[in-house]
């Protein structure tokens, strides 16, 4: 009796034990490398005023991170001659490199203060945060304490990310698979406020949506005619792309979900979230107030960016981003 009650009261301690052995938190870096978010917010400002686009770039890659396998930076491995990482999943979709150079530049900046201290996975979730801002996003403050995966395979890829081709019920599973909501998901969706995409990813919808109708019914006819003129069916040239946000296309903004409501969403998984009434309320209530928006793009941004984490004594802290330490 005696004995077991002594378990009992010990058990609330060895359970916090384990749980901030095991968790993210804040300032985790705050003896090892006080000065990590400066660092890493530097490197992001010295490439956004030479490629502003790779911090889009940057944004995207992170989403792909924490979808295959967690967030753990295993996008940032290298293919070498025996195997295909996966950022080399299908070469059409490639990732652009300048935003794999934003997180290495913002991570070799860091090395070179603390070397060994920070893992290419902090590194890559305080600089898209940083990548946020400057394109105009709300700056939100994340937790640290991430280890970089052991694992980063091309094979895992494409199951694991959204696709323009899926219904807005697959999208949803997918997402919900990495622990977040519709409300999440619509969220993150705003993303699409910045960057471009290549016409194939959107063809179908203005020239051969289905036998009955050339173009999709969803889509504004102004704004089709302009996407045709910028992707022609015929003789297109594949490196082609259309800005997501024609509005304001390099701005993390409301003007995605105001788009479309015009009928002006670019992908079909964009224009799909005001086909059902509750994605389509969330779209209406962001288009209305960009408050709601910063507030909601920052918390779930901080909830995918906690997808999946290794933590405490899993996976490593990689010196070089590119390849596992030996
Ligand atoms: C909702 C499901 C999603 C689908 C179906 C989707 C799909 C796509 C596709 C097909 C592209 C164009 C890629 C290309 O042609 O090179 C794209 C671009 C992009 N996506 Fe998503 N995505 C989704 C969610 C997200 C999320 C959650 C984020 C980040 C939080 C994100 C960030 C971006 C960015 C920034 C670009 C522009 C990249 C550039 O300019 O090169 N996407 N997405
Ligand atoms: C390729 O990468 C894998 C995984 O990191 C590693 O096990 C293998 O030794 C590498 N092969 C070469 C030829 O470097
Ligand atoms: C890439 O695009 C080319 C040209 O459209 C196509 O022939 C090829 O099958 C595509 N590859 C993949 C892996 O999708
Ligand atoms: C084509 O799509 C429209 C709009 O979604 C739909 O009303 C129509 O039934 C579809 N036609 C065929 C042949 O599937």
């Amino acid at each position: 009796m005696a004995k077991s009650s002594t378990i009992l009261a010990l058990l609330p301690f060895t359970m916090i034990l384990l749980c901030t052995q095991g968790a993210l938190r804040y300032g985790f870096y705050s003896e090892s490398c006080p000065d990590v978010e400066r660092i890493v917010f530097d490197a992001v400002a010295r490439k956004f005023f030479k490629i502003p686009t790779a911090t889009a770039h940057a944004l995207r890659i992170f989403n792909h991170d924490c979808f295959v396998e967690g967030c753990d930076a295993s996008v940032l491995i290298s293919s070498n001659g025996t195997f295909r990482s996966e950022r080399d999943a299908e070469i059409n979709r490639s990732l652009p490199q300048d935003g794999f150079d934003l997180f290495l530049e913002a991570k070799a900046a860091v090395e070179s203060r603390c070397p060994g201290v920070v893992s290419c996975t902090d590194v890559m979730t305080i600089a898209t945060r940083d990548s946020v801002y400057m394109l105009g996003g709300p700056r939100y403050e994340v937790q640290t304490g991430r280890r970089d995966g052991l694992i980063s395979m091309a094979s895992r890829v494409l199951e694991n990310l959204p696709q323009a081709s899926q219904t807005i019920h697959e999208v949803i599973n997918l997402f919900q698979s990495k622990g977040l909501s519709i409300a999440d998901m619509v969220a993150l969706s705003g993303a699409h406020s910045v960057g471009a995409s290549h016409c194939r990813e959107f063809m179908s919808r203005i020239y051969h949506f289905n036998q009955t109708h050339e173009i999709d019914p969803t889509i504004d006819k102004d704004y089709a005619m302009k996407l045709r003129a910028t992707c022609p069916d015929k003789g297109l040239d594949l490196n082609v792309m259309a800005f997501n946000d024609p509005t304001t296309p390099w701005t993390l903004d409301t003007a995605y979900y105001d788009n479309i409501r015009k009928g002006m969403g670019l992908l079909a998984t964009d224009q799909a979230l005001y086909s059902r009434r509750e994605t389509k309320n969330i779209v209406e209530e962001m288009a209305n107030d960009k408050k709601v928006f910063r507030k909601r793009f920052g918390e779930a941004m901080n909830k995918m960016s906690s997808f999946g984490v290794k933590t405490g004594t899993e996976g490593e802290i990689r010196r070089d981003c590119r390849v596992f330490n030996q």
